[in-house]
């Protein structure tokens, strides 16, 4: 059994901490992560094994907008609408020790669970170079290839419809 549970607002600074691990300069700060977390913090899920935070998964509700770089979507608050249908994954990520063991896939589950619980349309995420048959094994589809995504690598626009 993966322990995951929802994440409590006392989890953010170590999501920080793992983010900082993760992705080093390009990490989001410790206010961007907190603002993020008031814009749906139901969906949000974490692992957490020992007392230590080693996967979490970010998540904000929206109605619409259009993708092409990650800089349409750096301010998430602008594309957040808390009534809205569908439901974007913004950030899944899982300790460099711990990985290939299934916890992000069972991160991105829970997040379907979630939205099938509150009768949301459809999830839409872009996933990372290399990272689309995580997606597509959990039922997403491929939208559309963005080449342009970030100045050093691309990103593929998936979704999973729901209703
Ligand atoms: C992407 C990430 C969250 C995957 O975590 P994980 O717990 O290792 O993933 P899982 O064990 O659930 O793997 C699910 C499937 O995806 C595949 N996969 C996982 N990471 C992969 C990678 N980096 N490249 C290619 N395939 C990958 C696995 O092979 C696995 O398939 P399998 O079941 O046939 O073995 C983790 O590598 C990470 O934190 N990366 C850095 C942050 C990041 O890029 N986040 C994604 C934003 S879209």
């Amino acid at each position: 059994m993966i322990p995951i549970r929802n994440t409590e607002r006392k989890d953010l600074r170590r999501i920080h901490t793992l983010e900082q691990i993760i992705e080093g300069e390009n990490a989001a700060s410790r206010d961007a992560i907190e603002a993020r977390f008031d814009l749906c913090s139901d969906g949000w899920f974490v692992v957490e094994m020992n007392r230590k935070i080693v996967g979490y998964v970010e998540v904000v509700r929206y109605e619409d907008f259009t993708i092409n770089t990650f800089e349409d979507i750096r301010d998430f608050s602008r594309i957040s609408d808390p009534a809205g249908e569908n439901l974007y994954i913004i950030f899944l990520a899982v300790h460099p020790n711990r990985r290939k063991r299934g916890y992000a896939s069972w991160l991105v589950q829970n997040v379907i669970w979630y939205a099938k619980k509150q009768k949301l349309r459809k999830i839409r995420v872009v996933a990372g170079q290399g990272l689309s048959p995580l997606y597509e094994k959990l039922g997403f589809e491929v939208i559309r290839h963005l080449p342009n995504f970030l100045p050093i690598s691309t990103g593929t626009e998936m979704e999973l419809q729901l209703y």
